[in-house]
């Protein structure tokens, strides 16, 4: 199990065994002048995943199960459990342009996922049937995310995933989605609060096969 130790280094941020860039880091800084118009808030690492973490440093994934990190940006919690406990991970994203952002912070940590650039509403149950786990962290932003979310979490359950964690900082979007799953799936919402790197309070919908 990961040490919870946190060091803070002018361009990254160290917790949990892993390395979470921040913008100051010379390879950050050199992409963003590269990318114009680098957008659908994919652009840093969000608070949720470090708080998805240390709920994952709790209740982890088996080792060598699959897990799938939907929305994943730079690609933190899933780099994160294929590091901490050998988890084959691949990261979807409807902005290719988080790519070499997730590449770099996989060479920093010395890890490796999978990435593919498409939107979570392009998955079909064959694939989803593929994977143990669901993790997503700061993905239910807008109300029009809702809907294909739910779309997909129920999807999801039905095709024989274990179990899905969605972790937000507690947006109007969000609390629609655990409305409409604790309507009729096996939901549950955790409140976690972690005191470092930073002190924060975030909220997880948790849903169960
Ligand atoms: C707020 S960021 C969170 C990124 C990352 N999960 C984190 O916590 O650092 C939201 C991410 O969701 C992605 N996104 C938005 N709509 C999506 C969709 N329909 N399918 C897949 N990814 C999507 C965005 O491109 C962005 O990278």
């Amino acid at each position: 199990m990961p040490q919870p130790n946190n060091s803070q280094n002018a361009h990254y941020i160290e917790h949990l065994g892993i390395k979470a860039l921040k913008s100051s880091h010379p390879g950050v800084r050199r992409l963003k002048r590269q990318q114009q118009g680098h957008s659908a808030h994919g652009n840093k690492v969000w608070r949720s995943s470090f708080v998805l973490m240390d709920y994952l440093s709790t209740y982890p994934p088996a080792p060598k199960s699959r897990v799938l990190d939907i929305g994943c940006g730079w690609g933190l919690t899933g780099l994160f459990l294929a590091k901490q406990y050998a988890t084959e991970v691949t990261g979807i994203d409807i902005d290719d342009s988080v790519a070499p952002f997730l590449a770099l912070q996989a060479e920093i940590n010395q890890c490796a996922m999978a990435f593919q650039a498409r939107g979570f509403e392009t998955l079909t149950s064959d694939e989803l049937s593929g994977y143990q786990t669901i993790i997503g962290t700061d993905i239910c932003f807008w109300d029009e995310l809702t809907e294909p979310l739910f779309d997909l979490l129920k999807l999801a359950i039905s095709a024989g995933v274990e179990r899905i964690i969605i972790a937000d900082p507690g947006r109007p979007p969000f609390w629609d989605l655990v409305d409409r799953s604790a309507e009729t799936l096996d939901a549950s919402v955790v409140t976690r609060r972690i005191y470092e790197p930073w002190k924060t309070e975030k909220y997880m919908l948790v849903l169960q096969s």
